[in-house]
C-alpha cells in the first residue's frame, strides 16, 4: 500500500493539533498535523518549490534544460507544485510520478495564468472591469475555472488586483483600473467565480490575489521598476482589493518584483508577515512571483542566492516559483540555524491546507478527466457566456447625431484597419492556452449581418514580422503603401469602420509604452480616409488607455471595443447594430496627454487647485496642457439618454450609529431601452490626512425603458467613510462630507452631509 493512503488511514490517529482558529476547519487541521509529523526536512521544503513545467515559459528561465533533475526531485518529493503543466494527458503524468513514486504520495498542486479564460477567451480584465457587473465578471471567471480544471489545472495566477493609474504600464489589461472600490467589488466577483462555494468540486480552481503590493504603481509606469508609495496611498488605495479578495477567501497570494520602502516585496516582511498574516490573519500561502527570490540580488538586497533563500522565507514568502533557492538552500538555513522550523512548518501547513481544500487528498487525479476534458474546452456554452461578458465590456465613447446604431440594410460599409480582419489581437496577451488566429474578427462578425455591403482594406499593417508571444513586438512604422486603397474604398461609401488600436501583444507583462497615441501608421491612415468620408466609427482595440484627441474632435462615433477575446467580433457587431446597447464605463481615465499620466480621478486635494487669476501661474496645472481627462473614470454613453434628478437625503446629518438614505430620480429620455452604470462618490471635507476630490463608494445597474423613471437610492452609514487614517488605524472622522450622484466620475448632482459622533 502506498504511504499516502496509510496516511489518510492514520490521519485521525496522529491528530493531536491545538491549531485553534476558528476560521479553520478542526478536521484538516489534524489531517495537517499527522501528516507532518511524517514528514522530513526534505520533504517539506519541497512542498515550497514550484517548478514549471517543460515548455510553456512565461518568465526568464535560470536554468535551461534541466528537465530530469525535474524528474528526479518530483520523485523524491522535493516539489510541491507546478506550473504550466497543461492537458489532462501531462497532468496525469507529474502527479502520478509524485503520487505514485516518492515516500509520502503528497499530490502537486497545479497552476497556471488562467487570467482571462483558458481555451475560450473571455474580454481582457481590464475590459471586463468595465462592464461594472459584478454577476458577469463571475460567470466569466467561472467559465474559466469550469475549462482550466478540465485540463487538470486546480489553481489559477489571477485575479490581479493591483490598483494602477498608470496607462503607460502594459499590465493596466490585468486589472480592474484605478479605483479602489470598483477594484475590490471586482477582486471579489472574480475569486468567488473561480473558487465557487465549494472549492472541492472538480469544475473549482483555488484562485491568487496578486501582486502583493505596489506592483501597479512601478514609476514612470515601467513594467519592473521601482515603486514608492507612502503610508496613506498603500493602506488607502493598493490595499483594499488584497483586503477584499480575502474577504471573498482567496487561497493564495502572490508577492511582487518590485521593492516598497527598498525591500523586495518577496524578502518583505512587513508586507507578508506584520500585515498579511498578523493583521489581517491571512491562512492561504504566499507564492513568490516568477524567480522574484533570485532577484533580490540584482535588487541589491540580497549578497547572494543563498541568503536571497534566507529572507524570502523568514519574510513569509511559502513557496518559490522558479528560482530553485529553497530547494537548493533551505534545508541548510535551518540546519544553519538561519530560518527557524517554525517557519518551514508555517509554510507548509499553509499549502498543504490548500492542497487538502481543494480536495486533493482524497483524489489527486480528480482534475484528471479526459471526457469532461473534450466536453468542456472551447463549448459553446463557454463561447456563449464569453460573449455577453465581450457585449457588456464595450464602452460607447462618442456618438454625434446618433450615428449608431447602424442602419441594418441598404447601406455599403468600409471597414478599414488592420485590425479589422485581424483573429488574434482580440484575444489579448495572457491566452496562453488558446488556439492562435481563433477570435471572430469585427470583419466576421459584421458579415453576420447580411443586409449590407461590405468592403474590406487595411489600410497599413500593425507588425512587422512574428507575433511570438514573448517578444517585443515591432511595430511597422514605414509602408504607407496600402493608404490609398483604402482611402478608394472609403469614398462614397455609407459609413466607413475603422478597426484600430494596439496589437494584442503590446499590452500585458513587460510591455509597457511611453507614448499613447495609435500606433504606427494608423494615425495617419485615419487622417487620410477622414479627408474622403467624415462618416467614421472608430472601433478601438487596446489593452490600455490611449491618448485619441484628434479622433475625438472630429470623429463622430468612437466605440472602445478592448481586447474581447474568442467572440470579440460578434460583440462589437451587436453593439454596432444595436442588438446590444453600450452600458460599459471606463475603469481607467484616458488622459489628452502622456504628459499627465498618472492621471486618475480620486487625486487629493491640493493647497493651490485652481486659477488664482490675473494670469498668475502659481497652482496646480500645465503651462500646454489642462489638468481635465479626455474621457474620465466612469464614463461611457448609451444610444438612449439618461438623466439624473431630484437628489434627496434623508437627513444632513448621520451619526456613528447611523444611516443616511440618498435618493434620486433616473429617468430614460431616449428612445431606446438601456442600462446606466448610477455612482455614488463623496468627498471628506476636512479630515486627519489630504482626502481625494472624490472617491466612488457604491454603485448600480438600473434598466429603463424609453420614458420610464426610477427612483434609485444608496445608503451611507460610518463603515463607508471609513479610510486608513493619521492614527494609523481604519476609522470615520466626524465632520462635513459632500456627496455626489452621476453616470461618470464627473457626476451630475451633489448634496452635503455631516458625520457626528
Ligand atoms: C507574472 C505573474 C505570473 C507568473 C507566472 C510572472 O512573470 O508577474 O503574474 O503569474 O509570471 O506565469
Amino acid at each position: 500500500m502506498k504511504i499516502y493512503i496509510l496516511i489518510t488511514f492514520c490521519l485521525f490517529v496522529f491528530s493531536h493539533s491545538n491549531y485553534a482558529q476558528t476560521k479553520l476547519d478542526v478536521v484538516v487541521e489534524n489531517k495537517i498535523d499527522s501528516l507532518m509529523e511524517l514528514m522530513t526536512l526534505e520533504e517539506k521544503v519541497g512542498q515550497m518549490n514550484q517548478y514549471n513545467g517543460f515548455w510553456n515559459v512565461t518568465g526568464p528561465v535560470p536554468e535551461k534544460g534541466d528537465a530530469s533533475s525535474k524528474f528526479e526531485h518530483l520523485k523524491n518529493g522535493w516539489v510541491g507544485s507546478m506550473l504550466n503543466v497543461t492537458g489532462v494527458e501531462e497532468v496525469r503524468k507529474v502527479q502520478k510520478i509524485v503520487v505514485e513514486e516518492s515516500r509520502l504520495g503528497i499530490p502537486l498542486i497545479i497552476g497556471y495564468d488562467v487570467i482571462h479564460g483558458y481555451r475560450t477567451q473571455s474580454p481582457i480584465p481590464l475590459a471586463e472591469s468595465a462592464s461594472w457587473d459584478m454577476d458577469v465578471i463571475k460567470a466569466s471567471a467561472a467559465m474559466a475555472a469550469d475549462e482550466a480544471s478540465a485540463t487538470g489545472i486546480n489553481w489559477t495566477f489571477a485575479p490581479m488586483v493591483d490598483i494602477s493609474r498608470d496607462a503607460r504600464w502594459g499590465r493596466v489589461m490585468e486589472g480592474a483600473g484605478e479605483d479602489p472600490y470598483l477594484g475590490s467589488q471586482i477582486a471579489k466577483a472574480r475569486i468567488t467565480g473561480f473558487q465557487g462555494e465549494d472549492l472541492s468540486a472538480p469544475n473549482t480552481i483555488a484562485a491568487t490575489a496578486k501582486h502583493f503590493a505596489g506592483y501597479g504603481f512601478s514609476e514612470a509606469g515601467r513594467d519592473y521598476n521601482t515603486v514608492d508609495v507612502g503610508t496613506s496611498t498603500l493602506y488607502n488605495t493598493i490595499f483594499p482589493p488584497f483586503m477584499a479578495a480575502i474577504e471573498a477567501d482567496v487561497k493564495t497570494f502572490m508577492n511582487s518584483f518590485n521593492v516598497l520602502n527598498g525591500i523586495p516585496a518577496t524578502g518583505n516582511s512587513f508586507l507578508q508577515r506584520d500585515v498579511l498574516k498578523e493583521e489581517w490573519d491571512y491562512q492561504g500561502f504566499v507564492v513568490s512571483d516568477w524567480g522574484s527570490m533570485a532577484e533580490m540580488v540584482a535588487h541589491g538586497y540580497s549578497k547572494d542566492a543563498k541568503s536571497a533563500a534566507e529572507s524570502a522565507a523568514n519574510a513569509g514568502s511559502d513557496m518559490d516559483m522558479e528560482s530553485y533557492l529553497y530547494v537548493k538552500h533551505l534545508k541548510n538555513l535551518v540546519d544553519e540555524g538561519k530560518v527557524s522550523v517554525d517557519k518551514i512548518d508555517d509554510a507548509v501547513r499553509r499549502i498543504l491546507r490548500v492542497k487538502y481544500e481543494l480536495g486533493l487528498f482524497d483524489d489527486p487525479y480528480k482534475y484528471c478527466n479526459e471526457e469532461r476534458e473534450k466536453a468542456v474546452i472551447g463549448s459553446d456554452k463557454n463561447k456563449a457566456i464569453a460573449l455577453d461578458m465581450a457585449e457588456k465590456s464595450i464602452v460607447l465613447l462618442k456618438n454625434e447625431n446618433q450615428l449608431l446604431p447602424l442602419k441594418k440594410k441598404g447601406m455599403n460599409i468600409a471597414v478599414i484597419g488592420p485590425l479589422a480582419a485581424d483573429k488574434n489581437s482580440p484575444l489579448g496577451g495572457w491566452r496562453l492556452a488558446a488556439e492562435d488566429n481563433s477570435a471572430v474578427s469585427v470583419m466576421e462578425g459584421l458579415k453576420k449581418y447580411k443586409g449590407n455591403k461590405l468592403y474590406h482594406e487595411k489600410g497599413v499593417e500593425l507588425v512587422k514580422g512574428k507575433e511570438a508571444f514573448v517578444f517585443e513586438i515591432d511595430i511597422n512604422t514605414t509602408d504607407r503603401t496600402g493608404i490609398a486603397e483604402a482611402v478608394e474604398v472609403a469614398k462614397n461609401k455609407d459609413v466607413v469602420v475603422m478597426v484600430l488600436g494596439e496589437h494584442g501583444f503590446q499590452s500585458g507583462e513587460g510591455r509597457s509604452r511611453a507614448n499613447l497615441d495609435l500606433p504606427g501608421l494608423q494615425q495617419e491612415l485615419l487622417e487620410a480616409v477622414y479627408a474622403v468620408n467624415k462618416n467614421i466609427v472608430l472601433v478601438l482595440m487596446n489593452g490600455r488607455p490611449l491618448t485619441i484627441n484628434w479622433a475625438d474632435e472630429n470623429i463622430p462615433a468612437i466605440v472602445e471595443a478592448w481586447q474581447l477575446g474568442s467572440t470579440s467580433g460578434d460583440a462589437i457587431a451587436k453593439v454596432l447594430y444595436g442588438d446590444y446597447n453600450p452600458s460599459g464605463k471606463l475603469p481607467m481615465t484616458f488622459p489628452r496627454n502622456v504628459g499627465q499620466v498618472p492621471l486618475y480621478y480620486n487625486y487629493l486635494s491640493t493647497g493651490r487647485p485652481t486659477y488664482p487669476g490675473d494670469d498668475l501661474v502659481f497652482w496646480t496645472h500645465y503651462t500646454d496642457e489642462v489638468n481635465t481627462p479626455l474621457y474620465e473614470f466612469g464614463y461611457g454613453l448609451s444610444y438612449t439618454e439618461f438623466t439624473y434628478d431630484n437628489l434627496k437625503l434623508n437627513t444632513n446629518s448621520l451619526s456613528k450609529t447611523g444611516e443616511l438614505k440618498v435618493s434620486f430620480d433616473l429617468s430614460n429620455t431616449g428612445k431606446y431601452e438601456g442600462k446606466e452604470v448610477v455612482q455614488l462618490y463623496i468627498q471628506d471635507l476636512f479630515a486627519s490626512i489630504a482626502r481625494p476630490v472624490k472617491e466612488l463608494k457604491d454603485f448600480k445597474m438600473v434598466s429603463l425603458k424609453p420614458g420610464e423613471t426610477k427612483n434609485v437610492s444608496f445608503t451611507i452609514t460610518t463603515k463607508t467613510l471609513e479610510f486608513y487614517s493619521a492614527n494609523n488605524i481604519w476609522e470615520s472622522e466626524t465632520g462635513d462630507f459632500k456627496v455626489f450622484i452621476g453616470g461618470s466620475s464627473t457626476t451630475q448632482l451633489a448634496s452635503d452631509f455631516t458625520l457626528n459622533d
